[in-house]
């Protein structure tokens, strides 16, 4: 999947985020409770999207960047003076020229183009880290049904890539969500951005369409708090 596609994907969802994103934001709240205690002064926030971190956080950095590809989105994150915004690719290696007390993520680094990239350029720069990243579990009821593959990595993947450069704890959680119709639960795919911009063919949407046998889906996502290996732990 090319960058462009999901970017795109949320910035034509972005005035609707908020509205249909309750799960995000119920991560960003679980997350940031993990955080807090941390007391960091920086924070950096890769896929910072309208600032559900921000939002959630009690304590507030006396830093904070947030990163977004999508301008969209950006443009409806909360202001503050302590608050510094930049559109980029959080794989962009410029971000990661300053160490950061913090580096978080919520939601959005199961959309990396190269994870192993993205964890060697937060490794080195990061004092501690707190990701809660999506997995290929998430919507398993609509993979099955249609027989497509989940486009992002699974809990496997993820741990073993962030063990290989972090230390810390994992905890992974499961949401399901319920709808009252299959239109309600479609109209939430869509407003949410949550699909990536991944686009099933015209016979899988249209099964969907007519004849989901369920108003249900699960999401899995795996929480990570830690801190770089330093260099005789690797
Ligand atoms: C599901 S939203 C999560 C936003 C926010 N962190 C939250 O918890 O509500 C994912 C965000 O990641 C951003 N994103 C996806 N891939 C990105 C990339 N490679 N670089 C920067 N941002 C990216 C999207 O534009 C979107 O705003």
């Amino acid at each position: 999947m090319k960058t462009a596609s999901y970017a795109q994907s949320f910035s034509r969802a972005a005035k609707e985020y908020d509205a249909y994103a309750y799960l995000q934001q119920t991560v960003a709240r679980e997350l940031a409770s993990w955080i807090e205690g941390m007391e960091c002064e920086s924070i950096l926030d890769l896929g910072c999207g309208t600032g559900a971190l921000w939002r959630a956080l009690r304590f507030k950095p006396r830093f904070f960047t947030g990163v977004d590809l999508s301008m969209e989105m950006l443009d409806l994150h909360p202001q503050d003076p302590a608050i510094r915004l930049i559109q980029s690719d959080f794989n962009h290696p410029s971000l990661y020229e300053h160490s950061y007390d913090l580096i978080a993520a919520s939601s959005s680094l199961q959309w990396s183009r190269d994870l192993a990239q993205s964890f060697d350029l937060i490794a080195k720069s990061a004092q501690n880290v707190a990701f809660a990243i999506f997995t290929s579990e998430s919507l398993w009821e609509i993979h099955d049904y249609v027989d497509s593959h989940s486009p992002i990595p699974s809990k496997e993947r993820i741990e073993s890539l962030l063990k290989e450069r972090f230390a810390g704890e994992f905890e992974l959680k499961r949401y399901p969500l319920s709808f009252p119709s299959r239109v309600a639960m479609l109209s939430y795919l869509k407003g949410s951005g949550i699909s990536g911009g991944r686009r099933l063919g015209f016979a899988q949407s249209k099964k969907l369409i007519q004849s989901a046998p369920f108003e249900r889906l699960t999401f899995e996502v795996l929480f990570f708090v830690g801190k770089p290996l330093k260099a005789d732990q690797k």
